[in-house]
């Protein structure tokens, strides 16, 4: 089974920095393509900084670049299949003289299956996810000196910034190949991060997102995830964080999302499997009886807050009692939205050895089981939000019929009749609602 659907958009991911459409005649061009998660956004970020101080305007078609960077993902096979298409095409334009160079960065960079790659395709640098930093002298940087990417040049003066507290992580799910291609979990020292944060804010930034594969296994020199949140949560005027496992998830971090002011109110929360067996299966190390305690805690002291989690439909050896405990959790939970994968199998991951495949049209059929169950929840979550006047952060852009998309404090996106810019708070009225996203009438004001 390689296809893989989210039901809902990630939040939406801003750039750090708008490419331009047309570079000047005769400067240097790159385009980066960006594949994946949160975490390689922020990556392209950080890389976009290092081409754009190594002199090369950033273009958004490969036929108009010099250099084209894929920022991959090989979490799920259709991520890597997209790659290929891509490495496709940019072997036409190299052989029609349009590209001139080609680096493959991220976690297929970390994965063996890159030496395949190359051999098939024109690539002329391959880097993982330890060594981005290698990027700089490959466009001719003086050499960076950081030996692991959370040091790396951030981004600054931004409305919404990512800022990563750890890296890798220590789990070993059955089919997670993250721990192989990111490494162990490195965190990052507290006073790093907050000083990153403050100099952001302090440039501008009104929205910080904490990052990392497991944030909330975060620990340094005896302070725990919690402590961190709230440093940041005094510094920064809107803080949120991705992603979180059930295991690591204190009582006083749910608490803390509830009583201070400036955290977002929304718990992107995996729990992957309602299942006990499946859960025991997948190394997950919690029961489904201790997530839904986690839950209760959340709902009891956020009251308005949004919930979302990962759920993955088809590893080996689900049974049709297990799909059906996943169905009782997510009615149980009552989850604002989720995303929902199908299992994909990826080479070196304990699942991808596992008997008892489950056939595709079965997969199938869970998979709108699952996907019905969560979007009838969410449903009618968000209806009760219909009528009420919400403030609203302008987060980015704007949808094809015009509207900006925000977020309220309560973590609902909202698409709202405006064309003020990102970064700033408006009040509105929520007029309707789908399964997805709140719809707001034109701002009463700003804030
Ligand atoms: N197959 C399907 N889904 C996967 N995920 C991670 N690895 C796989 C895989 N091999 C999902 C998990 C995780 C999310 C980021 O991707 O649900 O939480
Ligand atoms: Fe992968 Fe599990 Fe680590 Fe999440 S906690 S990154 S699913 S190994």
């Amino acid at each position: 089974m390689s296809s893989t659907t989210q039901i809902t958009p990630k939040a939406p991911i801003p750039l750090s920095r708008k490419p331009s459409g047309r570079a000047d005649p005769g400067a240097k061009t790159a385009c980066i393509r960006t594949f994946g998660c949160q975490m390689n956004v922020h990556d392209s970020d950080r890389i976009r900084r290092m081409i754009q101080d190594a002199g090369y305007a950033e273009v958004q078609r490969y036929e108009d670049a010099d250099l084209v960077i894929l920022n991959t993902c090989y979490v799920r096979e259709n991520a890597v299949d997209r790659v290929k298409g891509h490495l496709g095409e940019l072997n036409r334009l190299r052989r029609e003289g349009r590209v001139k160079r080609v680096a493959l960065t991220g976690c297929i960079g970390a994965a063996e299956e890159s030496d395949a790659l190359r051999r098939t395709y024109d690539i002329d640098l391959v880097l993982g996810t330890h060594n981005t930093y290698e990027l700089a002298e490959f466009v001719g940087l003086p050499t960076m000196q950081e030996t692991y990417t959370p040091e790396l040049p951030g981004t600054s003066g931004e409305h919404n910034a990512f800022v990563t507290i750890m890296t890798g992580c220590n789990y070993q799910c059955s089919y997670c190949i993250v721990p192989t291609v990111r490494g162990r979990m490195i965190c990052r020292p507290m006073e790093s991060v907050v000083r990153e944060v403050e100099n952001l804010v302090a440039a501008g930034t009104g929205y910080v997102t904490l990052l990392g594969q497991t944030v909330d296994a975060w620990r340094h020199e005896g302070k725990r995830f919690c402590d961190l949140l709230e440093a940041v949560s005094e510094s920064a005027p809107r803080v949120w964080f991705t992603t979180s496992h059930p295991s690591n998830m204190e009582d006083r971090t749910l608490r803390a999302i509830g009583e201070k002011d400036t955290i977002v109110k929304r718990l992107h929360l995996p729990v992957q499997s309602g299942s006990d067996r499946m859960l025991k299966v997948m190394h997950r190390g919690y029961k489904a009886e201790r997530y839904r305690r986690k839950i209760e805690v959340f709902r009891d002291a956020v009251p308005d807050g949004t919930l979302s989690t990962d759920i993955i439909v088809g590893h080996p050896g689900e049974t049709e009692e297990d799909h059906e405990q996943t169905l009782r959790l997510v009615e149980d939970c009552a989850f604002d939205s989720a995303y929902i994968f199908k299992f994909s199998p990826r080479r070196g991951t304990e699942a991808a050895g596992l008997p008892a495949t489950v056939p595709d049209a079965v997969v199938q059929r869970r998979f709108l089981a699952v996907l019905r169950q969560v979007e009838r929840n969410a449903f009618a979550r968000n209806q009760r939000k219909v009528g009420g006047v919400e403030e609203i952060y302008i987060r980015h852009g704007s949808t094809e019929d015009g509207k900006a998309i925000g977020e309220t404090w309560s973590g609902h996106a909202v698409h709202v009749g405006t064309d003020i810019a990102p970064g700033n708070y408006v009040k509105a009225k929520i007029e309707s609602a789908g399964p997805h996203v709140l719809y707001a009438g034109v701002p009463s004001g700003r804030l």
